[in-house]
Parts: C-alpha cells; structure tokens; sequence
C-alpha cells in the first residue's frame, strides 16, 4: 500500500480522490455534505491567504483503499492541522486508516503542526453519548473527544403558512429594529459590521475543550471568502437587523452549491448579547428562509451544526421543524 499526495495539479487523480471521499461519505451517511467536483476543486487549487486544503489517497496498485482531507489554516491557528479520514467499507479493518494516519501524523510534523483535529460522526441519540467506526478509530490512536455539535436538517421548502404564523407571532418583540437582507456580496455599507458579528461567533458560540485561536473577519478576508464563493459556484443569502443606532444587532447566512442543489448549509446565526430577548434570531431566520427558497427550485435539505448546549438556538431550530440526525463529535490530538 502506497499512500499519494492529491493536491490539485493533477486533474484525473484529483477526481478519482473526490469520487472515493464522496462515495463514503454517502455510505456511511444518510445525510452527506461532500462538496461536489467543482467546488471541492477550488478548495484544492485556490491560492489563498487564508487557508490551504488537500488531500492523501491510500492506493494498491490501481485500487483506491481510503483517503484523508488535510486543512490548514495560515493566519492564525498554525499549529493545528484538521484532518478527515474515509476508508472505503469494502477494505476495512485492515490497517488502511492507520497508515493514512501515520502519512498524516508526518505531514503535520513536516508543517510544524503539533495539534491534529478531526470531525468525527457518530448516530444521534439524545439520551447517550453515541459510537461509530470513526469514534473507535480516533479513540484508538489517542484522540480525545473535545465537543459535540448536533447536525440537524430541515427538508426544504418550509409552508408559507408556518413561516407566517411564526413571524406574525414575534414581530411586536422585535418592533424596533429594521430587517436587511442581500444575497451574495455583503453591501459596502455593512461589511465591518458583519466582521464583527463573524468574529464574536468564536467567543460567544459554545466550542467544548477544543483547542484554538479565534479567527480575525477583515473585510478583506470577508471579501475573500466572498470569492471563493463565487468561483465555487455558490449562492448565498444573508439577513441582518439593524438596531434604531445603525448597529448590526443579528445575522444568519444559508448558502448552498449550484453542483450540489440538494444540500443548503446554515452558517452562524449570532445575536449581539445586548440586544437579546427580542427574538431577533427567529427574526432574521424567518427572512433568510423565505430569500433562500426563492432561489432553490428542487427538493433540497438544510443542514446546521449546533452544539446541544446552545439552548436558545436549539430551540429556534426545533421551532422552524429542523430534527437532529447524527452526533458530530469533535476530537483533538497533540503529537
Ligand atoms: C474510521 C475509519 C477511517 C477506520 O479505517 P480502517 O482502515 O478500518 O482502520 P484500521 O484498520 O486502521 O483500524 C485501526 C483500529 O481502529 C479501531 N477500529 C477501527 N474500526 C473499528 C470498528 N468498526 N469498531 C471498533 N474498533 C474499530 C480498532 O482498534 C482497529 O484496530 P484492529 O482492527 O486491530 O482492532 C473507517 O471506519 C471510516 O472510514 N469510517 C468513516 C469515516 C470516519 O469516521 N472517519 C473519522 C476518522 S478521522
């Protein structure tokens, strides 16, 4: 067994790399969130300030046993090193997830990266801590688990009727405050603001133990992330209120793919802790879910991650009929 790096500057083993990740995933997953072909292939050969990603394959010859996702962010964090590992069922239990791992414990030394985290999912079950072949995996070569988030999907499209209903029902809470919504490109006018909000994500949005550095929204980098977005096809659509003083009091983002039309992500959702207790998270939800869905013309899913702790938020999500699926469990190792 020989294991390969997959970097982007060779097309045909870069799509062989994807095809194997992605079939897995919806192997192991009932609700698989694989980036498709394309986007995945601007992850790959993007230049970023920001962020690098790539890829190992684990190969017999011309069979394909398993593969890892490497990201490592370079700004800040530069000591941690994510990691996914995926072996094909058929060629399990047989050494390949070990050998990825050696070949990613080496990469992360050839880094200077001391930390190695990785994304494990396990089923749901909301009255015990849950396992897998992943959890077993990771808890056999050391890795201690450091957070749950719960993902929860909503089948899409929402009935008009609910929606209203609800939003008939908090709109004297949130009188004050003015609703903005755009997609894609943040305005001008709002960039800083939503910066803010992004970077209070890290501090005011449970994370468990796990280890690292809160990451810095620059309107740059925001405008950077808005184009990765672009080149990797995907639409987007944000709402914000605004306080009676201009400030931006709440946000959400959804986002999906074009390649991937059936799979829509909820990014964070953050209300300023002053501004709390006027269901302004509803508020602004409400609005986003009404844009998204002018937008997406098939039967598709909306995926969240939250962490089960994150009460308030838990509760607007089981409100608009999000259901909790799988455990994702976060687990983190120093070499
Ligand atoms: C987790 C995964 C990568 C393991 O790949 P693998 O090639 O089967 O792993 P290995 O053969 O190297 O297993 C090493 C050890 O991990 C443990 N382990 C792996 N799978 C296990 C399972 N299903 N049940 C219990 N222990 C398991 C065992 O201790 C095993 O040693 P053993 O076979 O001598 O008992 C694979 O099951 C997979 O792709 N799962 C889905 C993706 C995932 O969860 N990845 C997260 C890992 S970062």
């Amino acid at each position: 067994m020989d294991v390969i790096e997959i970097d982007g500057s060779d097309r045909e083993l870069f799509e062989r790399y994807h095809r194997l990740m992605d079939a897995v995933q919806a192997a192991d997953s009932e609700f698989p969130t694989m980036p498709g072909l394309e986007e995945t292939w601007v992850w790959f050969t993007a230049r970023l300030r920001a962020d690098r990603v790539w890829g190992l394959a684990a190969v017999d010859g011309d069979t394909w046993l398993g593969a890892a996702w490497l990201q490592e962010s370079l700004l800040e964090n530069t000591d941690i090193l994510q990691v996914d590992i995926q072996v094909d069922p058929a060629y399990r239990r047989r050494g390949v997830g070990t050998r990825l791992l050696r070949a990613v414990e080496d990469v992360a030394r050839e880094h200077d990266r001391t930390v190695l985290q990785s994304e494990v999912v396990a089923p749901y079950d909301e009255r015990t801590t849950t396992h897998s072949p992943g959890t077993a995996f990771a808890e056999r070569h050391g890795f201690v688990r450091k957070h749950l988030e719960l993902h929860q999907v909503m089948e899409f499209p929402l009935p008009d009727a609910e929606l209203d209903r609800i939003a008939a029902e908090i709109a004297p809470k949130h009188a004050g405050y003015r609703i903005v919504q755009w997609y894609d490109a943040c305005p001008d006018e709002w960039i800083v603001q939503i910066g803010e909000l992004w970077n209070l994500m890290f501090t005011d949005a449970p994370r468990g133990d796990l280890e690292g550095e809160p990451i810095l929204w620059t309107p740059e980098r925001m405008r950077e992330r808005e184009a990765r977005h672009r080149d990797q096809n995907r639409f987007r659509s944000t709402t914000a209120a605004v306080a009676p003083d201009g400030t931006l009091a709440a946000f959400t983002e959804m986002s999906g793919s074009r390649d991937t039309p059936g799979v829509l992500s909820q990014a964070p959702t953050l209300v300023r802790s002053e501004h709390r207790g006027h269901r302004l998270g509803m508020a602004v939800k409400i609005v986003n879910l009404r844009a998204l869905q002018a937008l997406v013309d098939t039967k598709a899913v909306l995926h969240t991650w939250n962490a089960p702790e994150n009460a308030p938020m838990i509760a607007v999500n089981d409100r608009l009929g999000f259901r909790p699926v799988e455990n994702n469990y976060e687990y983190q190792r120093r070499l």
